[in-house]
């Protein structure tokens, strides 16, 4: 890797393929996330109107090159699968994600207040597919 902000951090020999792929992955994802910031920041400073809408759409194409590389991610490694099941589309606190997944308590002290009820049909079994 030539970019130092982007570079292995062992020696390629030591790592095994999957371990580079997931280092693609990662930081490429960090590359299209970088690039959403960049583009709404632009958008938000930027006084031509039709300048600006090109880039929220850029914006938006990167979104989805983010959700494109996230996907890879969650497909390819066990961790990335089991908490993105956990958190994302759910509608309980998010602190509370966890708890609602699994039924245990997550053992965090927590201020949201009274507890939402889980979503109907929300259970551990239909979040792995089950
Ligand atoms: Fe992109």
């Amino acid at each position: 890797m030539a970019d130092s902000s982007n570079a292995l951090h062992e020696s390629r020999s030591d790592l095994s393929a999957h371990t580079v792929n997931m280092h693609r992955a990662l930081v490429s994802l960090q590359e299209e996330l970088e690039a959403v910031d960049w583009y709404r920041q632009r958008a938000d400073a930027c006084g031509d109107e039709n300048l600006r809408a090109v880039l929220l759409h850029n914006m938006r194409e990167e979104i989805e090159h983010a959700a494109m590389v996230l996907e890879w991610l969650r497909r390819n490694d066990d961790s990335f699968d089991e908490h993105l099941r956990t958190y994302l589309f759910t509608q309980v606190p998010i602190t509370e994600a966890e708890e609602a997944a699994t039924g245990e308590d997550a053992g965090e002290a927590t201020d949201a207040g009274p507890r939402a009820p889980a979503p109907p049909g929300l259970t551990l079994g239909s979040l792995k597919g089950g």
